[in-house]
Protein backbone atom coordinates (compact mmCIF):
# COMPACT_ATOMS: atom_id res chain seq x y z
CA UNK A 1 0.00 0.00 0.00
CA UNK A 2 2.61 2.70 1.12
CA UNK A 3 4.37 2.70 -2.29
CA UNK A 4 0.90 2.61 -4.35
CA UNK A 5 0.09 6.17 -3.00
CA UNK A 6 3.16 8.08 -4.39
CA UNK A 7 2.71 6.43 -7.50
CA UNK A 8 -1.02 7.25 -8.12
CA UNK A 9 -0.67 10.81 -6.76
CA UNK A 10 2.33 10.90 -10.02
CA UNK A 11 -0.22 9.72 -11.92
CA UNK A 12 -2.67 12.26 -11.04
CA UNK A 13 -0.78 14.90 -12.22
CA UNK A 14 -0.36 13.77 -14.79
CA UNK A 15 -3.92 13.18 -15.86
CA UNK A 16 -4.74 16.91 -18.39
CA UNK A 17 -7.19 18.41 -16.45
CA UNK A 18 -7.34 19.10 -12.35
CA UNK A 19 -8.11 16.39 -9.81
CA UNK A 20 -9.43 17.54 -6.64
CA UNK A 21 -10.59 16.97 -2.72
CA UNK A 22 -12.38 19.62 -1.65
CA UNK A 23 -14.29 21.10 1.67
CA UNK A 24 -18.40 20.96 0.89
CA UNK A 25 -18.00 25.01 1.73
CA UNK A 26 -18.80 27.65 -0.81
CA UNK A 27 -15.11 28.39 -0.76
CA UNK A 28 -14.88 25.43 -2.58
CA UNK A 29 -11.73 24.83 -0.41
CA UNK A 30 -9.26 22.63 -1.90
CA UNK A 31 -7.60 20.22 0.62
CA UNK A 32 -5.66 18.34 -2.78
CA UNK A 33 -5.43 19.49 -6.09
CA UNK A 34 -3.65 17.85 -8.67
CA UNK A 35 -0.58 19.75 -11.14
CA UNK A 36 -3.19 20.17 -13.84
CA UNK A 37 -4.58 22.95 -12.14
CA UNK A 38 -1.80 25.06 -13.57
CA UNK A 39 -3.04 24.82 -17.28
CA UNK A 40 -6.75 25.33 -16.50
CA UNK A 41 -6.21 28.32 -13.71
CA UNK A 42 -2.32 29.52 -14.09
CA UNK A 43 -2.77 28.68 -10.06
CA UNK A 44 -0.26 26.24 -8.64
CA UNK A 45 -1.73 23.59 -6.58
CA UNK A 46 -0.16 25.34 -3.67
CA UNK A 47 -1.59 28.50 -4.44
CA UNK A 48 -5.08 26.68 -4.23
CA UNK A 49 -5.11 24.80 -1.48
CA UNK A 50 -6.40 25.93 1.97
CA UNK A 51 -7.23 28.97 -0.26
CA UNK A 52 -3.20 30.17 0.52
CA UNK A 53 -3.24 32.33 -2.70
CA UNK A 54 -6.84 32.50 -3.87
CA UNK A 55 -9.62 29.86 -3.09
CA UNK A 56 -11.03 28.19 -6.28
CA UNK A 57 -14.38 29.10 -5.48
CA UNK A 58 -13.37 32.98 -5.73
CA UNK A 59 -12.28 31.74 -9.45
CA UNK A 60 -15.86 30.50 -10.58
CA UNK A 61 -17.73 33.57 -12.61
CA UNK A 62 -19.60 35.44 -10.24
CA UNK A 63 -23.16 34.78 -12.36
CA UNK A 64 -22.54 30.92 -11.97
CA UNK A 65 -21.88 30.58 -8.41
CA UNK A 66 -25.08 30.16 -7.12
CA UNK A 67 -25.71 27.67 -9.62
CA UNK A 68 -22.50 25.67 -8.71
CA UNK A 69 -23.22 26.14 -5.26
CA UNK A 70 -26.77 24.66 -4.93
CA UNK A 71 -26.34 22.14 -7.51
CA UNK A 72 -23.60 20.53 -5.43
CA UNK A 73 -25.54 20.74 -2.36
CA UNK A 74 -28.19 18.72 -4.17
CA UNK A 75 -25.69 16.17 -5.43
CA UNK A 76 -24.57 15.75 -1.49
CA UNK A 77 -28.32 15.36 0.04
CA UNK A 78 -29.28 12.98 -2.61
CA UNK A 79 -25.72 11.64 -2.38
CA UNK A 80 -25.57 11.22 -6.28
CA UNK A 81 -22.46 12.86 -8.76
CA UNK A 82 -22.86 15.84 -10.55
CA UNK A 83 -21.77 17.02 -13.56
CA UNK A 84 -21.53 21.11 -13.86
CA UNK A 85 -20.38 23.37 -17.05
CA UNK A 86 -19.95 27.03 -15.35
CA UNK A 87 -17.00 29.81 -16.43
CA UNK A 88 -13.88 30.53 -14.65
CA UNK A 89 -11.48 33.44 -14.60
CA UNK A 90 -7.97 32.35 -14.81
CA UNK A 91 -5.01 34.24 -12.68
CA UNK A 92 -4.34 36.13 -16.18
CA UNK A 93 -7.71 36.69 -15.93
CA UNK A 94 -8.92 34.71 -18.82
CA UNK A 95 -12.34 33.14 -18.75
CA UNK A 96 -12.42 29.90 -19.49
CA UNK A 97 -15.60 27.08 -19.84
CA UNK A 98 -14.98 24.23 -17.91
CA UNK A 99 -17.28 20.99 -17.13
CA UNK A 100 -16.92 19.58 -13.28
CA UNK A 101 -17.49 15.84 -12.66
CA UNK A 102 -17.86 15.37 -8.88
CA UNK A 103 -19.12 12.86 -6.13
CA UNK A 104 -21.88 13.72 -3.82
CA UNK A 105 -21.15 10.84 -1.58
CA UNK A 106 -18.83 12.80 1.09
CA UNK A 107 -15.71 11.50 2.67
CA UNK A 108 -15.50 12.46 6.58
CA UNK A 109 -12.17 13.36 7.53
CA UNK A 110 -12.19 15.15 11.40
CA UNK A 111 -14.74 17.47 11.29
CA UNK A 112 -14.72 17.89 7.67
CA UNK A 113 -16.69 16.86 5.07
CA UNK A 114 -14.85 16.39 1.70
CA UNK A 115 -15.99 16.09 -2.12
CA UNK A 116 -14.00 14.88 -4.77
CA UNK A 117 -13.61 15.14 -8.34
CA UNK A 118 -11.99 16.28 -12.18
CA UNK A 119 -12.37 19.56 -13.56
CA UNK A 120 -11.47 19.71 -17.52
CA UNK A 121 -11.33 23.01 -20.12
CA UNK A 122 -13.76 22.83 -22.15
CA UNK A 123 -13.51 26.00 -23.94
CA UNK A 124 -12.38 24.98 -27.53
CA UNK A 125 -15.35 23.47 -27.79
CA UNK A 126 -17.96 26.03 -26.23
CA UNK A 127 -16.54 28.46 -28.98
CA UNK A 128 -16.73 26.16 -31.84
CA UNK A 129 -20.35 25.14 -30.69
CA UNK A 130 -21.05 29.47 -30.04
CA UNK A 131 -19.59 30.23 -34.03
CA UNK A 132 -22.08 27.07 -35.24
CA UNK A 133 -25.04 28.67 -33.46
CA UNK A 134 -24.20 32.23 -34.34
CA UNK A 135 -23.67 31.26 -38.45
CA UNK A 136 -27.01 29.15 -38.49
CA UNK A 137 -28.94 32.23 -36.72
CA UNK A 138 -27.47 34.03 -39.56
CA UNK A 139 -28.25 31.67 -41.89
CA UNK A 140 -31.61 31.73 -40.81
CA UNK A 141 -31.71 35.19 -41.26
CA UNK A 142 -31.22 35.03 -44.79
CA UNK A 143 -33.90 32.79 -45.33
CA UNK A 144 -37.02 34.96 -43.16
CA UNK A 145 -35.69 37.37 -45.37
CA UNK A 146 -35.77 35.03 -48.47
CA UNK A 147 -39.62 34.18 -47.09
CA UNK A 148 -40.40 38.14 -46.80
CA UNK A 149 -39.57 38.22 -50.10
CA UNK A 150 -41.40 35.65 -51.75
CA UNK A 151 -44.58 37.19 -49.87
CA UNK A 152 -44.94 39.65 -52.60
CA UNK A 153 -44.47 43.47 -53.56
CA UNK A 154 -45.07 44.20 -49.69
CA UNK A 155 -42.09 46.24 -50.02
CA UNK A 156 -42.07 48.04 -46.79
CA UNK A 157 -43.02 44.63 -44.75
CA UNK A 158 -39.43 42.98 -46.86
CA UNK A 159 -37.68 46.41 -46.08
CA UNK A 160 -38.87 46.19 -41.99
CA UNK A 161 -37.61 42.39 -41.72
CA UNK A 162 -34.29 42.97 -43.21
CA UNK A 163 -33.61 45.87 -41.14
CA UNK A 164 -34.90 44.10 -38.04
CA UNK A 165 -32.05 40.85 -38.80
CA UNK A 166 -29.65 43.38 -39.65
CA UNK A 167 -29.83 45.30 -36.13
CA UNK A 168 -30.73 42.33 -34.08
CA UNK A 169 -27.63 39.92 -35.94
CA UNK A 170 -25.33 42.35 -36.06
CA UNK A 171 -25.41 44.27 -33.16
CA UNK A 172 -25.24 47.59 -33.99
CA UNK A 173 -27.84 50.54 -33.18
CA UNK A 174 -29.40 51.73 -36.75
CA UNK A 175 -29.91 50.68 -39.86
CA UNK A 176 -32.13 52.77 -42.45
CA UNK A 177 -32.46 52.09 -46.60
CA UNK A 178 -32.66 54.36 -48.81
CA UNK A 179 -34.76 53.96 -51.65
CA UNK A 180 -33.91 55.69 -55.26
CA UNK A 181 -36.42 55.26 -58.27
CA UNK A 182 -34.37 55.01 -61.88
CA UNK A 183 -34.42 58.49 -63.28
CA UNK A 184 -34.78 60.36 -59.63
CA UNK A 185 -32.13 63.11 -58.73
CA UNK A 186 -33.26 61.72 -54.97
CA UNK A 187 -32.99 59.40 -52.32
CA UNK A 188 -35.96 58.90 -50.13
CA UNK A 189 -35.75 57.16 -46.58
CA UNK A 190 -37.80 54.38 -46.74
CA UNK A 191 -37.22 51.98 -43.83
CA UNK A 192 -35.65 52.87 -40.86
CA UNK A 193 -34.64 51.08 -37.59
CA UNK A 194 -33.15 51.92 -33.98
CA UNK A 195 -33.27 56.17 -34.41
CA UNK A 196 -34.52 57.69 -31.73
CA UNK A 197 -37.13 59.49 -33.29
CA UNK A 198 -38.22 58.06 -37.06
CA UNK A 199 -39.39 61.71 -37.99
CA UNK A 200 -36.77 61.18 -41.21
CA UNK A 201 -39.05 58.92 -43.01
CA UNK A 202 -39.62 60.22 -46.41
CA UNK A 203 -37.08 62.35 -45.93
CA UNK A 204 -35.27 63.16 -49.36
CA UNK A 205 -31.17 63.41 -50.40
CA UNK A 206 -29.89 64.83 -53.41
CA UNK A 207 -27.65 62.01 -55.13
CA UNK A 208 -24.48 63.47 -54.40
CA UNK A 209 -24.82 64.91 -51.07
CA UNK A 210 -24.33 63.62 -47.64
CA UNK A 211 -22.69 60.38 -47.00
CA UNK A 212 -26.06 58.60 -48.43
CA UNK A 213 -25.93 60.61 -51.94
CA UNK A 214 -22.08 59.93 -52.63
CA UNK A 215 -22.62 56.49 -51.89
CA UNK A 216 -25.38 56.05 -54.45
CA UNK A 217 -23.80 58.43 -56.92
CA UNK A 218 -20.60 56.75 -56.71
CA UNK A 219 -21.76 53.16 -56.09
CA UNK A 220 -19.00 52.50 -53.01
CA UNK A 221 -19.13 51.40 -49.83
CA UNK A 222 -18.28 54.56 -47.30
CA UNK A 223 -16.95 53.48 -43.70
CA UNK A 224 -16.44 56.00 -41.35
CA UNK A 225 -15.11 54.99 -38.37
CA UNK A 226 -14.91 57.96 -35.88
CA UNK A 227 -18.02 60.49 -36.74
CA UNK A 228 -16.88 62.58 -33.86
CA UNK A 229 -13.83 63.91 -35.92
CA UNK A 230 -15.79 64.16 -38.56
CA UNK A 231 -16.59 68.28 -39.68
CA UNK A 232 -19.85 69.80 -41.25
CA UNK A 233 -21.88 66.99 -39.93
CA UNK A 234 -25.07 69.36 -39.69
CA UNK A 235 -25.08 69.44 -43.58
CA UNK A 236 -26.08 65.63 -43.14
CA UNK A 237 -29.72 64.68 -43.61
CA UNK A 238 -29.73 63.19 -40.19
CA UNK A 239 -28.67 64.83 -36.93
CA UNK A 240 -25.72 62.31 -36.94
CA UNK A 241 -25.04 64.01 -33.58
CA UNK A 242 -28.11 64.32 -31.93
CA UNK A 243 -28.17 60.56 -32.67
CA UNK A 244 -24.88 59.96 -30.78
CA UNK A 245 -23.62 57.99 -33.49
CA UNK A 246 -19.45 57.03 -33.74
CA UNK A 247 -19.31 54.67 -36.42
CA UNK A 248 -20.92 54.89 -40.25
CA UNK A 249 -21.07 52.50 -43.22
CA UNK A 250 -23.19 53.11 -45.95
CA UNK A 251 -23.34 50.56 -48.50
CA UNK A 252 -25.06 50.76 -51.89
CA UNK A 253 -27.88 48.39 -53.08
CA UNK A 254 -27.25 47.72 -56.93
CA UNK A 255 -29.25 45.54 -58.73
CA UNK A 256 -28.43 44.95 -62.27
CA UNK A 257 -25.86 47.60 -62.36
CA UNK A 258 -28.10 50.06 -60.98
CA UNK A 259 -28.55 51.67 -57.95
CA UNK A 260 -31.71 50.65 -56.14
CA UNK A 261 -30.96 52.75 -53.01
CA UNK A 262 -28.62 52.50 -49.92
CA UNK A 263 -28.04 50.47 -46.48
CA UNK A 264 -26.61 53.04 -43.71
CA UNK A 265 -26.05 51.25 -40.72
CA UNK A 266 -24.75 53.15 -37.20
CA UNK A 267 -23.51 52.18 -34.24
CA UNK A 268 -23.51 54.26 -31.12
CA UNK A 269 -20.30 52.40 -29.62
CA UNK A 270 -16.90 53.30 -30.86
CA UNK A 271 -16.70 48.60 -32.22
CA UNK A 272 -15.93 48.36 -35.69
CA UNK A 273 -18.02 44.97 -37.86
CA UNK A 274 -15.17 42.19 -37.50
CA UNK A 275 -14.78 41.03 -41.42
CA UNK A 276 -17.44 38.21 -40.79
CA UNK A 277 -20.16 40.37 -39.88
CA UNK A 278 -19.31 42.38 -42.51
CA UNK A 279 -19.42 40.27 -44.85
CA UNK A 280 -22.84 38.63 -43.79
CA UNK A 281 -23.98 42.73 -44.12
CA UNK A 282 -22.60 42.44 -47.95
CA UNK A 283 -24.82 39.49 -48.38
CA UNK A 284 -27.90 40.99 -46.61
CA UNK A 285 -27.14 44.44 -48.90
CA UNK A 286 -27.45 41.94 -51.58
CA UNK A 287 -30.45 40.50 -50.43
CA UNK A 288 -32.19 44.18 -50.39
CA UNK A 289 -30.93 45.12 -53.54
CA UNK A 290 -33.08 42.20 -54.99
CA UNK A 291 -35.72 43.14 -52.52
CA UNK A 292 -36.11 46.46 -54.32
CA UNK A 293 -35.57 45.27 -57.71
CA UNK A 294 -38.18 42.94 -57.36
CA UNK A 295 -40.38 45.76 -55.95
CA UNK A 296 -39.96 47.21 -59.47
CA UNK A 297 -39.95 44.32 -61.81
CA UNK A 298 -41.95 41.56 -60.35
CA UNK A 299 -42.17 39.29 -63.49
CA UNK A 300 -38.21 38.99 -63.18
CA UNK A 301 -38.97 37.01 -60.15
CA UNK A 302 -36.86 33.85 -61.94
CA UNK A 303 -33.61 36.14 -62.13
CA UNK A 304 -33.63 37.42 -58.73
CA UNK A 305 -33.97 33.69 -57.05
CA UNK A 306 -30.52 32.88 -59.14
CA UNK A 307 -28.95 35.65 -57.59
CA UNK A 308 -30.82 34.58 -54.54
CA UNK A 309 -28.85 31.65 -54.41
CA UNK A 310 -25.53 33.33 -55.19
CA UNK A 311 -25.78 35.04 -52.21
CA UNK A 312 -26.63 31.75 -50.29
CA UNK A 313 -23.31 30.09 -51.97
CA UNK A 314 -21.16 32.67 -50.94
CA UNK A 315 -22.31 31.97 -47.40
CA UNK A 316 -21.54 28.52 -47.79
CA UNK A 317 -18.11 28.92 -49.13
CA UNK A 318 -17.75 31.56 -46.24
CA UNK A 319 -18.42 28.73 -43.70
CA UNK A 320 -16.16 26.11 -45.34
CA UNK A 321 -13.19 28.61 -45.27
CA UNK A 322 -13.84 28.98 -41.70
CA UNK A 323 -13.40 25.15 -41.57
CA UNK A 324 -10.21 25.25 -43.70
CA UNK A 325 -8.46 27.98 -41.79
CA UNK A 326 -9.09 25.80 -38.36
CA UNK A 327 -8.14 22.50 -39.80
CA UNK A 328 -4.49 23.98 -41.22
CA UNK A 329 -3.56 21.07 -43.35
CA UNK A 330 -6.97 20.97 -45.98
CA UNK A 331 -6.62 24.27 -47.65
CA UNK A 332 -7.65 24.13 -50.97
CA UNK A 333 -9.40 20.71 -50.24
CA UNK A 334 -13.11 21.36 -50.62
CA UNK A 335 -12.33 22.84 -53.82
CA UNK A 336 -10.90 19.94 -55.10
CA UNK A 337 -13.01 17.25 -53.67
CA UNK A 338 -16.16 19.42 -55.51
CA UNK A 339 -14.35 19.15 -58.80
CA UNK A 340 -13.53 15.68 -58.42
CA UNK A 341 -17.14 14.65 -57.21
CA UNK A 342 -18.78 16.34 -59.98
CA UNK A 343 -16.51 15.00 -62.70
CA UNK A 344 -17.39 11.02 -61.00
CA UNK A 345 -21.03 12.21 -60.97
CA UNK A 346 -20.68 12.79 -65.05
CA UNK A 347 -19.45 9.53 -65.61
CA UNK A 348 -22.12 7.99 -63.81
CA UNK A 349 -24.57 9.94 -65.64
CA UNK A 350 -26.36 12.64 -62.70
CA UNK A 351 -27.25 15.66 -64.64
CA UNK A 352 -29.55 18.75 -63.91
CA UNK A 353 -30.60 20.06 -60.72
CA UNK A 354 -28.53 17.07 -58.42
CA UNK A 355 -25.16 18.68 -59.29
CA UNK A 356 -26.06 21.56 -57.44
CA UNK A 357 -26.72 20.04 -54.60
CA UNK A 358 -23.61 17.26 -54.60
CA UNK A 359 -21.92 20.85 -55.31
CA UNK A 360 -23.11 22.43 -51.96
CA UNK A 361 -23.03 19.17 -50.20
CA UNK A 362 -18.89 18.58 -51.52
CA UNK A 363 -18.28 21.74 -50.05
CA UNK A 364 -20.04 21.56 -47.01
CA UNK A 365 -18.73 17.67 -46.33
CA UNK A 366 -16.88 18.15 -42.74
CA UNK A 367 -18.71 21.38 -42.05
CA UNK A 368 -19.61 19.03 -38.84
CA UNK A 369 -15.83 19.11 -37.64
CA UNK A 370 -16.86 22.86 -36.84
CA UNK A 371 -17.80 21.02 -33.38
CA UNK A 372 -15.00 19.08 -32.69
CA UNK A 373 -12.37 20.54 -30.57
CA UNK A 374 -8.97 21.22 -31.53
CA UNK A 375 -7.33 19.00 -29.50
CA UNK A 376 -8.53 16.27 -31.30
CA UNK A 377 -8.99 17.51 -34.69
CA UNK A 378 -4.80 18.56 -34.99
CA UNK A 379 -4.05 16.06 -32.83
CA UNK A 380 -0.99 14.88 -34.14
CA UNK A 381 -1.14 11.42 -33.64
CA UNK A 382 -3.55 8.39 -33.78
CA UNK A 383 -6.97 9.01 -31.70
CA UNK A 384 -8.23 7.14 -28.54
CA UNK A 385 -11.30 5.38 -28.32
CA UNK A 386 -13.03 8.24 -26.58
CA UNK A 387 -11.80 10.81 -29.21
CA UNK A 388 -13.08 8.34 -31.73
CA UNK A 389 -16.55 8.49 -30.73
CA UNK A 390 -16.70 12.75 -30.84
CA UNK A 391 -14.68 12.49 -34.24
CA UNK A 392 -17.41 10.00 -35.57
CA UNK A 393 -20.29 12.64 -34.28
CA UNK A 394 -19.01 15.43 -36.83
CA UNK A 395 -21.19 13.48 -39.97
CA UNK A 396 -24.43 14.30 -37.20
CA UNK A 397 -23.31 17.36 -35.93
CA UNK A 398 -23.46 18.34 -40.19
CA UNK A 399 -27.22 17.37 -40.48
CA UNK A 400 -27.84 18.51 -36.61
CA UNK A 401 -26.83 21.97 -38.21
CA UNK A 402 -28.24 22.11 -41.68
CA UNK A 403 -31.53 20.02 -41.03
CA UNK A 404 -33.06 23.48 -40.67
CA UNK A 405 -32.24 25.25 -43.53
CA UNK A 406 -34.47 24.18 -45.97
CA UNK A 407 -32.62 25.02 -49.01
CA UNK A 408 -29.78 22.59 -47.54
CA UNK A 409 -31.79 19.52 -47.36
CA UNK A 410 -31.42 18.02 -50.39
CA UNK A 411 -27.50 18.72 -50.02
CA UNK A 412 -27.35 16.59 -46.80
CA UNK A 413 -26.67 13.38 -47.74
CA UNK A 414 -23.04 14.19 -48.33
CA UNK A 415 -22.24 15.31 -44.71
CA UNK A 416 -24.52 13.30 -43.59
CA UNK A 417 -23.51 9.85 -45.11
CA UNK A 418 -20.27 10.46 -46.49
CA UNK A 419 -18.59 8.08 -43.84
CA UNK A 420 -21.03 4.70 -44.46
CA UNK A 421 -19.32 2.12 -46.29
CA UNK A 422 -20.76 -0.40 -48.91
CA UNK A 423 -20.32 -3.45 -46.68
CA UNK A 424 -22.08 -1.39 -43.70
CA UNK A 425 -19.20 -0.78 -41.27
CA UNK A 426 -19.13 2.86 -41.50
CA UNK A 427 -20.46 5.90 -39.50
CA UNK A 428 -23.17 7.11 -37.91
CA UNK A 429 -25.85 5.05 -39.06
CA UNK A 430 -24.30 1.94 -40.42
CA UNK A 431 -26.20 1.81 -43.78
CA UNK A 432 -25.52 -0.51 -46.46
CA UNK A 433 -24.83 -0.94 -50.43
CA UNK A 434 -27.28 1.02 -51.81
CA UNK A 435 -29.26 2.24 -49.22
CA UNK A 436 -26.43 4.60 -48.79
CA UNK A 437 -27.24 8.05 -51.12
CA UNK A 438 -25.11 7.74 -54.41
CA UNK A 439 -23.92 11.12 -54.08
CA UNK A 440 -22.18 10.08 -50.59
CA UNK A 441 -21.27 6.68 -52.27
CA UNK A 442 -19.12 8.83 -54.81
CA UNK A 443 -18.46 11.65 -52.18
CA UNK A 444 -17.02 9.16 -50.18
CA UNK A 445 -13.85 7.77 -52.60
CA UNK A 446 -13.20 11.32 -53.68
CA UNK A 447 -12.85 12.37 -49.93
CA UNK A 448 -10.40 9.06 -49.27
CA UNK A 449 -8.50 9.96 -52.25
CA UNK A 450 -8.09 13.43 -51.22
CA UNK A 451 -7.18 12.99 -47.58
CA UNK A 452 -4.94 10.09 -48.38
CA UNK A 453 -2.70 12.34 -51.08
CA UNK A 454 -2.82 15.16 -48.57
CA UNK A 455 -0.61 15.85 -45.55
CA UNK A 456 -2.75 15.63 -42.10
CA UNK A 457 -1.70 16.59 -38.64
CA UNK A 458 -1.61 12.88 -37.81
CA UNK A 459 0.75 11.63 -40.67
CA UNK A 460 1.82 12.54 -43.88
CA UNK A 461 0.77 12.27 -47.42
CA UNK A 462 0.90 9.20 -49.18
CA UNK A 463 2.03 8.74 -53.05
CA UNK A 464 -0.57 8.59 -55.68
CA UNK A 465 0.14 5.13 -56.38
CA UNK A 466 -0.30 3.67 -52.61
CA UNK A 467 -3.64 5.69 -52.66
CA UNK A 468 -4.85 4.09 -56.01
CA UNK A 469 -4.01 0.91 -54.75
CA UNK A 470 -5.82 1.65 -51.66
CA UNK A 471 -8.66 2.28 -53.70
CA UNK A 472 -8.68 -0.73 -55.57
CA UNK A 473 -8.45 -2.78 -52.71
CA UNK A 474 -11.33 -1.10 -50.62
CA UNK A 475 -13.45 -1.67 -53.59
CA UNK A 476 -16.36 -3.72 -52.39
CA UNK A 477 -15.85 -3.28 -49.16
CA UNK A 478 -15.63 0.42 -48.50
CA UNK A 479 -16.67 2.02 -51.58
CA UNK A 480 -19.63 1.00 -54.22
CA UNK A 481 -17.71 -0.79 -56.89
CA UNK A 482 -19.37 1.06 -59.88
CA UNK A 483 -18.46 4.37 -58.34
CA UNK A 484 -14.87 3.12 -57.89
CA UNK A 485 -14.76 2.08 -61.66
CA UNK A 486 -16.50 5.29 -62.56
CA UNK A 487 -13.57 7.18 -60.66
CA UNK A 488 -10.59 5.53 -62.78
CA UNK A 489 -12.85 6.40 -65.95
CA UNK A 490 -13.10 2.92 -66.82
P1 LIG B 1 -9.71 12.91 -43.02
O1 LIG B 1 -8.32 13.06 -42.54
O2 LIG B 1 -10.15 13.90 -44.03
O3 LIG B 1 -9.92 11.48 -43.62
C1 LIG B 1 -11.07 11.13 -44.37
C2 LIG B 1 -11.11 9.64 -44.59
O4 LIG B 1 -10.01 9.24 -45.42
C3 LIG B 1 -10.97 8.82 -43.31
O5 LIG B 1 -12.20 8.70 -42.64
C4 LIG B 1 -10.46 7.48 -43.88
O6 LIG B 1 -11.53 6.76 -44.47
C5 LIG B 1 -9.54 7.94 -45.00
N1 LIG B 1 -8.18 8.06 -44.47
C6 LIG B 1 -7.54 9.20 -44.14
N2 LIG B 1 -6.29 8.93 -43.71
C7 LIG B 1 -6.14 7.60 -43.75
C8 LIG B 1 -5.04 6.70 -43.43
O7 LIG B 1 -3.96 7.13 -43.02
N3 LIG B 1 -5.25 5.37 -43.63
C9 LIG B 1 -6.45 4.89 -44.10
N4 LIG B 1 -6.59 3.56 -44.27
N5 LIG B 1 -7.51 5.70 -44.40
C10 LIG B 1 -7.36 7.04 -44.24
P2 LIG B 1 -12.21 8.32 -41.09
O8 LIG B 1 -11.20 7.27 -40.80
O9 LIG B 1 -13.61 8.03 -40.71
O10 LIG B 1 -11.71 9.66 -40.38
C11 LIG B 1 -12.52 10.83 -40.33
C12 LIG B 1 -11.72 11.97 -39.82
O11 LIG B 1 -11.23 11.69 -38.52
C13 LIG B 1 -10.47 12.26 -40.64
O12 LIG B 1 -10.74 13.02 -41.78
C14 LIG B 1 -9.63 13.03 -39.62
O13 LIG B 1 -10.07 14.37 -39.48
C15 LIG B 1 -9.94 12.30 -38.34
N6 LIG B 1 -8.92 11.25 -38.07
C16 LIG B 1 -8.88 9.99 -38.56
N7 LIG B 1 -7.81 9.33 -38.07
C17 LIG B 1 -7.15 10.18 -37.27
C18 LIG B 1 -5.94 10.08 -36.46
O14 LIG B 1 -5.26 9.04 -36.43
N8 LIG B 1 -5.58 11.19 -35.75
C19 LIG B 1 -6.29 12.34 -35.81
N9 LIG B 1 -5.87 13.41 -35.10
N10 LIG B 1 -7.43 12.48 -36.54
C20 LIG B 1 -7.85 11.42 -37.25
C1 LIG C 1 -11.27 18.67 -44.60
O1 LIG C 1 -12.17 18.83 -43.89
O2 LIG C 1 -10.98 19.59 -45.36
C2 LIG C 1 -10.47 17.41 -44.56
C3 LIG C 1 -11.18 16.29 -43.85
C4 LIG C 1 -11.95 15.31 -44.73
O3 LIG C 1 -11.86 15.37 -45.94
O4 LIG C 1 -12.66 14.40 -44.22
C1 LIG D 1 -31.07 12.49 -44.71
O1 LIG D 1 -31.29 11.46 -44.06
O2 LIG D 1 -31.88 13.43 -44.72
C2 LIG D 1 -29.84 12.64 -45.55
C3 LIG D 1 -28.99 11.40 -45.59
C4 LIG D 1 -29.68 10.27 -46.30
O3 LIG D 1 -30.14 10.45 -47.41
O4 LIG D 1 -29.78 9.17 -45.73
FE1 LIG E 1 -15.61 13.61 -42.86
FE1 LIG F 1 -13.17 15.53 -46.01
Amino acid sequence: MRDIYPRIYTLLDHIPGMVFQCRNDSNHTLEYVSKGCYEITGYQPDDLIRNRVVSYGDLIYPDDRDMVWINIQNAVVQQKSFELVYRIHTQSRQIKWVREVGSGSSVINGSDQLLEGFITDITDWKMAEETIQRQVRRFQALRDIDNAISRGPDLQFTLGVLLEQIVSQLRVDAAAILLHKSGSPHLEYGAMRGFRTEAYLNKRVRLGEGFAGIVALTQQTIHIPDLTIVPGLSDQPLPIEAEAFKIYYGIPLVAKGQVKGVLEVFSRVQRSIDPERLEFLQALAGQAAIALDNSSLFEQLQNSNTELSIAYDATLEGWAKALELRDRETVGHAQRVIEMTLRVADRIGIRGESLQHIRRGALLHDIGKMGIPDAILLKPGPLTPEEWEIMRQHPVHAYEMLKTIDYLTPALEIPYCHHERWDGNGYPRQLKGKSIPMSARIFAVVDVWDALTSNRPYRPAWSEHQALEYILRESGRHFDPDVVNAFFGY
